[in-house]
């Protein structure tokens, strides 16, 4: 293959990215970026790479998770905060149940720009161009707002550094100690879930005392105070991308400096497109969605040029396929992963094909199909002997009413108390900690199974 150049996913047929009207704007607004210091570092991208070669072994479980698409009206430190306090939960209770570590990674700190179903959207008989996040338009419905406009990225760029800054200050700052565990709580306060969490909680701080009583716990005592957050979004803006791209001095590679790990959508995986073009030559781990339409063909293609060298760690393969139909697709892409001998991690969107509109006119996704999905999701990794490696949802702190069921029950009726999202419906805080609770009895059922198999 030749030389990869990070300008070269130009020379490619591109899908779901802005025609910008003012190219003289776009040149300034790219070159002003390039000039900016990168988001993330090699060191750091290399190390997520690691632990997530751990996880294509089924020694460490990945947990992505945020918002379907972060917004600049509703950045908050409250908002980043109460999503890193869900996601230390969610960690909590899955590294209790699977006694592996759990690797954090957040949709955060880049995920601005949406890949659309439709490039129009027709409101009253109005037509408008979509809107395609935040770093691109703007969701108001006016000619005007549809607009993209490359100065969005200048913005983007400052909130995704402002958002970054933020999480390491908690992950090292004190706040994510893992003696806090108490104080993470968040989203229920009553209830079986929010006992069973006391609990666990509990038995968390009775180990702490006795391991420092024992004076066990200063060797350790970095790891329980601190945490390893890493940031993720969809490598779609590929203007945004190839300007954050960076040459890593150390190794001679180039690294995406926008965030530790990016993905390619299942609306932009196209074998010979921009979007793995991009991606195949940057040192970063690499997600890609794997969808109903994907054959089992092209994610051969997709792999071998995504992962040449088959280095584990480097590619996670996101499924998702909708509740109900996992069966249908799971068994024949992890056939041709096992044909070609490929390192991936297997990961779990039970989001993107669960969405309907609700009776009220809601976006919504029924709680009990995530959970379903999920499950089955599991169910085909034990059939076939594979390795069930992370969850990939869209969720938030916060207390929207955005996906119906859950402990609450939310109903079609509820969606409009608190619906918030530009995008996506996520999950709660409340039903981020239910599904946390059920992917941590996947995980023990896997232990016990595998412990049983061994001691035959
Ligand atoms: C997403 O993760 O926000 C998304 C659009 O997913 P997919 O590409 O799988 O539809
Ligand atoms: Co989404």
């Amino acid at each position: 293959m030749s030389e990869w150049q990070k300008t070269n996913w130009r020379n490619k047929p591109r899908v779901q990215m802005p025609d910008y009207l003012d190219q003289e704007a776009l040149n300034a607004v790219e070159s002003q970026l390039s000039n900016y210091p990168p988001l993330v570092f090699a060191g750091e991208a290399r190390n997520l790479k690691a632990k997530l070669a751990a996880a294509s072994r089924g020694e460490a479980f990945l947990l992505q998770g945020g918002d379907c698409a972060e917004s600049f009206a509703q950045f908050s430190a409250d908002g980043i905060r109460d999503t890193f306090k869900v996601m230390l939960q969610m960690a909590m209770v899955l590294t209790f149940g699977a006694k592996v570590p759990v690797i954090k990674v957040g949709r955060m700190a880049g995920q601005f720009a949406k890949p659309r179903s439709a490039p129009t959207e027709t409101v009253d008989g109005v037509e408008l161009p979509s809107y395609r996040g935040d770093i691109i338009n703007d969701l108001d419905f006016t000619s005007e707002a549809r607009i993209p406009d490359p100065s969005k990225m200048l913005q983007a760029y400052t909130q995704a550094a402002a958002t970054l800054n933020l999480l390491r200050a908690f992950s090292t700052g004190g706040y994510a100690d893992v003696h806090q565990v108490h104080s993470w709580t968040l989203g229920f306060t009553e209830g079986e879930k929010a006992s069973r969490y006391r609990e666990m909680a509990a038995r968390i701080s009775d180990a702490l005392d006795f391991m420092s009583a024992a004076g066990l716990d200063s060797a350790v005592s970095h790891d329980l105070r601190t945490v390893d957050f890493y940031t993720s979004h969809e490598g779609l803006l590929l203007e945004y991308e190839e300007a954050l791209t960076r040459l890593d001095s150390t190794s001679g590679n180039w690294l995406a400096g926008s965030g530790h790990m990016i993905w390619i959508g299942d609306r932009t995986r196209q074998t010979d497109g921009a979007h793995v073009e991009f991606c195949r030559g940057v040192l970063n781990p690499i997600g890609l969605k794997c969808g109903p339409t994907t054959s089992a063909e092209d994610l051969k293609v997709l792999m071998a040029k995504l992962n040449p060298e088959n280095e584990a760690g480097r590619l996670t393969l996101i499924a998702r396929f909708g509740a109900g139909s996992v069966g249908d697709h799971l068994p024949r892409l992890i056939k041709a992963v096992e044909e070609e001998g490929a390192n991936v991690v297997w990961s779990c969107d039970p989001m993107h094909g669960n969405t309907i509109k609700s009776a009220t006119g809601y976006k919504t996704r029924p709680f009990d199909s995530v959970l379903r999905e999920v499950r089955e999701f599991f169910e085909v990794h034990a059939a076939e002997g594979t390795i069930p490696g992370g969850v990939h949802f869209e969720m938030t702190g916060q207390d929207v009413t955005e996906c119906t069921g859950g402990l609450y029950a939310l109903s079609d009726e509820d969606l409009s108390s608190r619906y918030h999202t530009a995008c996506d419906p996520r999950l709660n805080a409340s039903q981020s900690l239910e599904l946390a609770f059920l992917v941590a009895e996947e995980l023990v059922k896997r232990r016990t199974d595998g412990a049983a198999v061994a001691a035959q």
